[in-house]
């Protein structure tokens, strides 16, 4: 399997070391790349450092905030130095406010946007400079169903993740001549720290599940297997798309 897709000693580069971001490093470390991973979470780091040591794989921990354009410019400086340019790029942060339009205020807006959006332009920008220049490079920009779907109380989370299938799409055009594939990944509900707690009040688990066609949700390794593929040499024509992950909730 890792042979076939081709990622060994390559440098791969991961932000968010949570339920979806850390089961892509364990995976494109399993597929033999040297993986650094990025989060502001110490215990999160450690956690996949310990998981990643139990299946062999090698993960490097750069433990960071990405709030702002010079934080991320500086962490894909210290990856770099820890893994080379990034051949694979993968941004799997993001938040939600499950509320009401006329219940959010500016900075409850500004804030999603910074985290979900700003951030995946601030590095994608800074790390595709850098796979244009070395005329190789795969990134996956972490989007969701609400790209597409109008859930209620998600409105500044479906736009960000509306804007992240736009910009990846004109980043895909731009850099396709410079031999860098640009794609994102939309899943459904995947039980992680972002979703649990909601998944566990009032039967949302039971309401959910009944939405999907396959009828349970995601785990992470699902989304992750994806994320590889599109990563992989396996994927070399594949550029500009989001694949869902949804069991076929997009569907419906
Ligand atoms: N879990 C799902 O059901 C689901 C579905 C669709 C899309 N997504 C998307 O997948 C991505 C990852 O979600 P997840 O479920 O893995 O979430 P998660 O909460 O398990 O992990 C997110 C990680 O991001 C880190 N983080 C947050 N703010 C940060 C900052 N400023 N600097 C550095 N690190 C920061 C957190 O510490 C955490 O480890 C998000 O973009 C999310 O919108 C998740």
């Amino acid at each position: 399997m890792a042979g076939w897709l081709d990622l060994e000693g390559k440098g791969a580069l991961v932000i968010g070391a949570g339920g979806l971001g850390g089961a892509t490093a364990l995976s494109l470390a399993a597929a033999g790349m040297r993986t650094a991973v990025v989060d502001r979470d110490a215990a999160a780091l450690d956690a996949l450092l310990a998981a990643a040591s139990a299946a062999g794989g090698e993960v490097v921990a750069l433990a960071a905030d990405i709030s702002t354009p010079d934080a991320c410019r500086e962490v894909v400086a210290r990856a770099v130095e820890a893994v080379g340019t990034p051949r694979a790029f993968v941004h799997a942060v993001g938040r939600n406010d499950r509320r009401p339009v006329l219940e959010l205020g500016d900075a409850d807006w500004e804030a999603i946007l910074t985290l979900n959006l700003s951030t995946a332009w601030w590095l994608g920008q800074e790390v595709g400079r850098r796979m244009v220049e070395a005329g190789e490079g795969r990134m996956v920009f972490v989007s969701s169903v609400s790209a597409l779907l109008a859930h209620a109380h998600h409105a500044p989370y479906a736009a960000t993740k509306g804007g992240i299938n736009q910009m990846m799409r004109v980043m895909a055009r731009e850099w396709a001549p410079h031999g860098v594939t640009v794609n994102a990944v939309g899943p459904g509900y995947v039980e992680t720290d972002l979703t649990r707690a909601y998944l566990d009040r009032d039967g949302h688990r039971e309401e959910l599940e009944s939405l999907v066609p396959a009828r349970r949700l995601g785990v992470p390794a699902e989304v992750a297997d994806a994320v590889t593929f599109l990563l992989s040499d396996r994927a070399r024509f594949i550029t500009g798309q989001c694949v869902y992950v949804d069991g076929g909730r997009t569907l419906v």
